[in-house]
């Protein structure tokens, strides 16, 4: 745990050291949310093609949520003592994954791409909710809130890689590229 910069007052019950560690952890959830707020705001203006409208209408509301999500994040790495960093800067120099891949693409191919981001982000949320867990509740239930929302809007974009049979069009891909190709070929075969 760094001892540089401790917070010189933390949340009650907490030790400065304690409300430290959990910002640090929060300041990269930060990052994420941030990242994913972009992104989502990118792909509602790069859709094209069928089905435009519908995906173009639905990112809206989830672009809305993810920057309340923002806020909530940043109000409580400040709550806990330390600044929260939110320049455009820090969150290409924080993140460890690649800008999104896809520019002007079709529908179904960003939500393949989407359903990356989505389980990368989520993947690291849970990771960051179990890290805190110990720590501190109030961070914990700000994450698991988080959470509530991201997994049903990761199901949103699911629903439109879904086989009637239950089965993801991009199964088994790891990256942004493989899986909007993956979508994009299951939904030329579907057709
Ligand atoms: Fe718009």
């Amino acid at each position: 745990m760094a001892r540089k910069n401790l917070p010189k007052y933390t949340v009650p019950s907490l030790t400065p050291e304690q409300g430290q560690e959990v910002a640090r952890i929060l300041q990269l959830r930060l990052t994420a949310l941030n990242d994913l707020a972009l992104t989502l705001k990118h792909i509602h203006w790069n859709v094209v093609g069928p089905h435009f409208i519908a995906v173009h209408e639905m990112l809206d509301p989830q672009v809305d949520a993810v920057r309340l999500m923002v806020d909530a994040t940043a109000e409580r790495i400040a709550t806990l003592g330390v600044a929260p960093r939110g320049t455009p800067g820090v969150i290409v120099s924080e993140r460890s994954w690649d800008d999104y891949s896809l520019g002007r693409a079709t529908t179904i191919a960003h939500l393949g791409a989407l359903d990356e981001v989505y389980q990368g982000v989520i993947t690291d949320h849970r990771k960051a909710a179990t890290d805190v867990e110990e720590l501190d509740d109030v961070t914990n239930d700000l994450l698991i809130g988080h959470l509530h929302e991201l997994e049903l809007f990761h199901w949103f974009v699911r629903a439109h890689l879904e086989s009637t049979g239950g089965s993801l069009s991009t199964a088994g891909e790891s990256s942004e590229v493989g899986a909007a190709d993956k979508a994009e070929e299951h939904a030329k075969k579907a057709s």
